[in-house]
């Protein structure tokens, strides 16, 4: 493992080990606070992220946004980070192999940042990181231990606004996060 944020970031950001590769404008590597307890991570990024070079700044980070601040937090005191660091052309799922590739990247920043919390954002992170037979549907919103940190799967904001009747649930699951901060007495600064 890598143990320089930096030099993570700059080897990550120079990968070439798929071919997603080819076709980026950026590496996404992430954003917020290396220092924080609590990591999101979603699919992969999308049109605005890969041009921008950075998770979550379309209309999905919107809402992700609005439903840190229902909650009291901001995407600069958390982490947000994705399975895949590089844009599927025309956003098609990332290849199994395309995240089995990538994932040492983000086992790296994991390692790194230690998180208490890590929050998969929708199906794809879920079944990644939490559990492969994992149902998003029936448990989005469970917690589970896994080697001493809590895992949370939850939808993806893209689901939720294709279907905005899943608003309620959403909501119910970044309070169900809020609850699980307190109760492991994370500060949030
Ligand atoms: N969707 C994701 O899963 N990740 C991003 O960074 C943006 C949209």
């Amino acid at each position: 493992m890598i143990t320089n944020w930096k030099e993570l970031e700059f080897r990550c950001k120079n990968c070439t080990k798929c071919g997603l590769a080819k076709t980026r404008t950026s590496v996404v590597f992430g954003y917020g606070d290396v220092s924080s307890k609590i990591l999101f991570v979603g699919e992969g990024p999308g049109f605005h992220e890969d041009v921008q070079g950075k998770p979550f700044v379309g209309r999905s980070g919107k809402l992700l946004d609005a439903m840190l601040e229902e909650i009291n937090l901001t995407r600069e005191k958390v982490y947000i980070a994705n399975i895949v660091k590089c844009r599927p052309p025309e956003n098609r799922d990332p290849l199994p192999e395309e995240q089995e590739l990538c994932i040492n990247w983000l086992r790296n920043q994991f390692y790194i940042i230690k998180p208490k919390i890590v929050v998969a954002l929708g199906r794809i992170a879920a079944l990644k990181i939490i559990d492969p037979d994992l149902k998003i549907t029936k448990d989005h919103g469970k917690f589970l231990m896994k080697k001493g940190t809590w895992f949370m799967p939850t939808l993806h904001p893209a689901a939720v606004l294709r279907n905005m009747s899943k608003k309620a649930e959403y909501q119910e699951d970044f309070k169900k996060l809020n609850s699980k901060i307190e109760e492991l007495g994370i500060d949030i600064l």
